[in-house]
């Protein structure tokens, strides 16, 4: 759904008088809820499925689990436990859904995550995804707010697999062409949260369905804490640009472009294609993290030597809240 949709749909949910446990739950934008347990353990809890994005049954499962577990990731904590989401047509041929959940059951593995079960449904159009489980130090959640002005913004994947998906569904791209974002989509938060919790990172969100700029704009307060982004260092995957400028953006790009219309401060004369890749809906998109600048020697370290990671943007004091792109 939209951001503007899911925002008036929330709002109808009556007011939840929350028992003291819930250290996050429905009032913050959050990426996952947190339970507390004791003073040394919290819960973390969340879910996510969709439809196929790749042709590759295998590969959609991999894509499908790594994103599951972003937003456990996405909030300082370690996933231990997942159940299966599975929405399949009964006509289509079973090894297909074979190979997606085995594609879901690898990446488990290498997370070190135990499968417990999972649930079918008979529908027209695939679905796969979990709701998984984790834990987190109570101390140590990585909210999406708490950014500083003078705090580093740094993305850990590359963007771009929106329009990539697009291109592939449109036959404009084989997943061959797209390998540079596929692997970036199976490619685990991992690294990037431990590396966040270990340069004292003070919050971090991933980056999915609103696009860099809308969970951007979910790291900043209502007033005080702005944030001004750096367009020439972030960082899109091979062939992004050019299958943007043959009209493969999709459609969730506009719509969460018109969402931010009001929080942006845009540089005169910037191309309305670079604002929608801005904007551009992700699948299983890297983390974005407020760095204290003195913490970014030991993050660079922590990822080294194969994680990705881009210092994109600066946070600001800045009373409207804005983002600012230069
Ligand atoms: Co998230
Ligand atoms: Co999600």
């Amino acid at each position: 759904m939209g951001p503007e949709d899911l925002k008036r749909v929330l709002k109808l949910l009556p007011d939840q008088r929350q028992a003291e446990e819930v250290l996050v739950g429905l009032e913050t934008p959050d990426d996952a809820g947190v339970y507390l347990l004791d003073e040394e353990n919290a819960l973390v809890h969340t879910l996510d499925f969709f439809t196929p994005i790749v042709d590759d049954p295998y590969l959609f499962g991999q894509i499908a689990a790594t994103n599951s577990l972003s937003d456990v990731y996405a909030m300082g904590g370690t996933p231990l436990s997942a159940m299966n989401i599975v929405c399949f047509p009964c006509s289509l041929d079973m090894d297909i859904l074979a190979e997606i959940l085995r594609g879901g059951a690898d990446k488990l593995r290498e997370a070190g995550v135990a499968l417990l079960g999972g649930h079918t449904v008979d529908d027209q159009e695939p679905k796969y995804g979990m709701a998984v489980t984790g834990k987190v130090h109570p101390k140590k959640i990585l909210r999406n707010r708490g950014a500083q002005p003078g705090d580093l913004l740094v993305l850990t994947k590359p963007l771009g697999t929106g329009v990539l998906a697009s291109a592939i569904k449109a036959d404009f791209l084989t997943e061959r062409d797209a390998t540079d974002a596929i692997q970036g989509m199976v490619t685990l938060n991992r690294k990037a949260s431990e590396a966040a919790l270990r340069a004292g990172a003070r919050a971090a969100t991933d980056v999915t369905g609103f696009g860099l700029l809308g969970h951007l704009a979910t790291m900043l307060p209502e007033r005080g804490v702005g944030c001004e982004l750096y367009l020439d260092q972030v960082p899109y995957y091979e062939g992004t640009r050019e299958m943007a400028e043959s009209g493969m953006v999709p459609g969730g790009a506009y719509r969460n472009r018109d969402f931010m219309k009001g929080r942006l401060d845009v540089a005169e004369g910037l191309d309305e294609l670079e604002l929608l890749l801005l904007c551009d809906p992700q699948t299983s998109g890297g983390l974005l993290l407020a760095l204290p600048e003195e913490g970014l020697e030991a993050f660079q370290e922590a990822m080294e030597p194969d994680g990705f990671f881009r210092v994109i943007g600066k946070f600001t004091a800045d009373e409207g809240a804005r983002i600012t792109i230069r």
